[in-house]
């Protein structure tokens, strides 16, 4: 533990850049995620969705104590940061949990959630890249089958993704292959536009991104399929062996599952099993333990189920 245990009831700040906000922040977040947990969202299709209210729990924010007085003036985590090393600067403020608990007290003001080149970027309707046509630099082959031309993810996230895959197999549970990795600005463009024509723009936003609002265009994203003798879609992955358990192990690798049912109020999506998110060992673990169903609950964030105005 690189720092001394030391109670903090200082006001929370917005982890996302702005000013400085109050200890309500937090609190408000979570009576948003609940105000909104009734509120139907639209399926792919054009039939409404029914939304499981019944089912989403939403994890206790803690905001009473936090690991350090300053986490940001520890000399480890300025080291980190400025490496541009997510895993050490993680490690530095403590692990997955300390560095949430941070975040969400508002005492890591050198951790953007903003910056779409780390792990912890939190990309939703409410929160676009910044900046838009925001490109990775660092883009690798998945090394698994490959369904699509975009196969491509960010080398921390492809290496990642073979070893999960690795597992999977090992655990007897068939081959995981990719769909769709890092896709562009202009491809978001395209492929959004696609789902407008086919199906209308109420039922697109249920199931694409509007173009600088995907994760996929960090490089973090990464839908998987399942492969016998072939490999199947998207729609198809839901229910197989090798959904089950990824929904189950993924986060040892650093993934979430990031469209839960239980997070259709939170993050405006249908429910994707394909769409893997990486976040990192460390904070993936601290999700999964913690029982997180939302990048937006994880982080204290409130629910982004519509674009803003
Ligand atoms: N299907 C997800 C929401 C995306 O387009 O990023
Ligand atoms: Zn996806």
């Amino acid at each position: 533990m690189p720092f001394l245990p030391h109670a903090q009831h200082a006001a929370p700040r917005s982890p996302l850049r702005g000013p400085a906000l109050p200890l309500g922040i937090a609190i408000t977040a979570i009576g948003v995620l609940l105000s909104v947990a009734s509120a139907p969202v639209p399926s792919p299709s054009e039939e409404p969705m029914p939304v499981p209210v019944a089912v989403l729990q939403v994890p206790p924010v803690q905001v009473t104590e936090t690991t350090a007085v300053d986490p940001c003036a520890e000399p480890a985590v300025v080291e980190a940061i400025a490496s541009g090393d997510d895993t050490a600067t993680v490690a530095a403020f403590g692990g997955g949990a300390a560095f949430r608990e941070s975040v969400v007290m508002g005492n890591a003001p050198c951790i953007s959630l903003s910056d779409p080149a780390r792990v912890w970027v939190v990309v939703n309707k409410s929160l676009p890249l910044d900046p838009p046509e925001y490109e990775p630099t660092d883009l690798a082959a998945v090394p698994l089958q490959v369904t699509t031309l975009s196969g491509q993810v960010r080398a921390d996230v492809a290496n990642a993704a073979g070893q999960m895959a690795d597992a999977a197999a090992a655990a007897g549970v068939g081959q995981v292959g990719a769909n769709n990795g890092y896709r562009s600005y202009g491809l978001q463009v395209t492929t959004y536009d696609s789902h407008v024509r086919a199906q209308g723009q109420a039922a697109a936003d249920a199931g694409s991104a509007r173009p600088g609002h995907s994760e996929h265009q960090t490089g973090l994203a990464l839908d998987v399929v399942a492969c016998g003798s072939g490999c199947g879609g998207l729609d198809g992955f839901g229910g197989t062996a090798q959904s089950d358990w990824v929904a189950a192990n993924a986060w040892q690798y650093g993934f979430i599952v990031r469209y839960e049912d239980v997070g259709t109020p939170i993050t405006g999506y249908a429910p994707e099993p394909w769409h893997l998110r990486y976040i990192g060992v460390d904070l993936a673990t601290a999700y999964h333990d913690g029982g997180f169903r939302t990048l937006e609950e994880f982080f204290g964030l409130p629910a982004a189920p519509d674009y803003l105005p």
